[in-house]
């Protein structure tokens, strides 16, 4: 079976595949990490971006290439240093196994990221997401990378009921991710999922009226767009 046969319930993977990446290919925010194609700035931006906001990481990612340019660089680096480039970003130990996976890649890849899935899973510091990301948008990779945006939105385009961050729920994002990613440009295609998340498919008040994929959207078809996902508070079982 093609892609362009392939439905998720009633949503066509093909046609949903098309609309975001003419989207996105308008759309997108001019970032620093977009402008360059290489595996190592990729990963570096990815984990600073795991807990920081776009905004905040914008110069500490300028910053932080400049000074450690790739992963034999960062591999040699004083980690003192390290910490103090990294002060004001939170969550030093995603720094401290950055540091542990350049030492990695470089005693065990030649200091390049090894294109593979399994391989970059592996490394210190890479989870689901993160390898999923990093083979997808560094190596094009046809792999899914499901972060909160992303399980929102596909949340709502499928009409996954339930809390999505966890279990059944969430497993079943993954596989509409997966479903999704094979095709021309997976980097791009889960970067779109990324930028719609941030940019149009808010978690309040999302922008449907400019949203590429509203017409196929279970959600907004279902006028549920506040309630899939469920609000945080309401997804709470039990009183505190
Ligand atoms: N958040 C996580 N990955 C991102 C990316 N590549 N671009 C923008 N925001 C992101």
């Amino acid at each position: 079976m093609g892609s362009g046969t392939s439905t998720l319930g009633r949503v066509k993977v093909a046609e949903v595949r098309e609309r975001l990446l003419f989207w996105y290919r308008e759309a997108k925010r001019d970032l620093p990490w977009r402008r360059r194609r290489d595996p190592y700035a990729t990963w570096i931006s990815e984990i600073m971006l795991q807990q920081t906001r776009v905004d905040t990481v914008i110069p500490y990612f300028e910053r932080f290439m400049e000074r450690w340019p790739d992963a034999q660089s960062l591999a040699a680096a004083d980690p003192d240093l390290v910490r103090a480039a990294w002060s004001g970003l939170g969550y030093y130990r995603r720094a401290q196994l950055m540091l542990r996976a350049a030492h990695t890649v470089v005693a065990e890849h030649q200091g390049h990221l090894p294109k593979d899935l399994e391989a970059l899973r592996a490394l210190p510091g890479f989870g689901r997401y993160t390898a999923g990301a990093v083979a997808s948008i560094a190596f094009d990779l046809p792999t899914p990378a499901v972060d909160g945006n992303v399980c929102r939105v596909l949340a709502r385009v499928y009409g996954i009921e339930g809390d999505v961050s966890r279990g059944a729920p969430h497993e079943e994002v993954w596989k509409a991710a997966t479903q999704l990613a094979p095709g021309e440009a997976p980097g791009e295609l889960n970067q779109a999922l990324i930028e719609l998340g941030a940019l149009l498919c808010t978690p309040k008040s999302p922008k449907c009226l400019l949203c590429p994929i509203a017409t196929p959207c279970q959600a907004r078809a279902q006028g549920r767009t506040d309630q899939i996902p469920p609000p945080k508070k309401a997804r709470k079982t039990r009183p505190k």
